[in-house]
């Protein structure tokens, strides 16, 4: 059976208990933090950078993911590895040196990951495809935590599943914006291997239910 994985995303969670919330995504199943890196340029929002990474890092084992949305990321790159990051994603859309930014991470000994916008076609990765270690597919427009689902994502995942399945099956998928309890089954039939989810999970009243209900639905046959 294959392993499908939760990955709380952070922004939705409460700042001011930051240690805290992430201790209890932990001990209710999450299976990565996903951290959203904003820089009031690439998206209007802005969030956190290095240090506050770095000090996270201190309360929880979990594997982090990285999401940059921030213009030029590969010039940061080599702070977001100090910091403790896991998997580094950068945007298509953002990086003009895409090639050399995935090499960057990976020379780390970092997962390489690549996100696309929801207005970005798939065929721009056709001559990255083979490089990279996850393919990050926005199902909402990134900025903000809670928004709803984009219609036409689940088209584009499952292109995605077979573009991975064709050329390049080590590469993970991911799902990012608007995943729910409602929604996951589909992303999951639609291919996705990695279900991020922020307001859905910190805006319940409990995260071990959630996450635990999101699990059993992603292990359904
Ligand atoms: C959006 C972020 C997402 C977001 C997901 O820019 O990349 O990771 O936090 O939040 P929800 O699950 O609330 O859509
Ligand atoms: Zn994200």
């Amino acid at each position: 059976m294959k392993l499908r994985k939760i990955a709380p995303s952070i922004l939705s969670a409460d700042f001011s208990i930051l240690g805290d919330e992430i201790k209890k995504v932990e001990e209710a199943g999450a299976d990565l933090i996903h951290v959203d890196v904003m820089d009031g340029h690439y998206v209007p929002n802005l969030t956190f950078g290095p240090p506050v990474i770095a000090s996270i890092r201190k309360v929880t084992e979990l594997p982090f993911d990285v999401h940059l949305m921030i213009e030029n990321p590969e010039r940061s790159i080599q702070d977001y590895a100090d910091a403790g990051s896991d998997f580094i994603t950068v945007h298509v859309e953002a990086e003009t040196h895409l090639h050399r930014a995935i090499e960057s991470i990976k020379e780390k000994g970092l997962k390489a990951g690549v996100s696309l916008n929801p207005a970005t076609p798939l065929c721009l990765l056709d001559d990255i495809i083979e490089d990279i270690d996850l393919l990050m597919i926005m199902s909402v427009n990134p900025g903000f935590g809670g928004q709803q689902c984009i219609k036409n994502t689940l088209p584009k995942i499952k292109k995605a599943r077979n573009l991975i399945d064709e050329r390049s099956p080590h590469v993970l998928l991911e799902v990012d914006g608007g995943v729910k309890l409602g929604n996951i089954r589909s992303f999951k039939d639609a291919g996705a291997d990695i279900f991020v989810a922020g307001s859905a999970i910190f805006t319940s009243d409990n995260y071990e239910i959630t996450i635990g209900e999101m699990k059993k639905i992603l292990n359904e046959e």
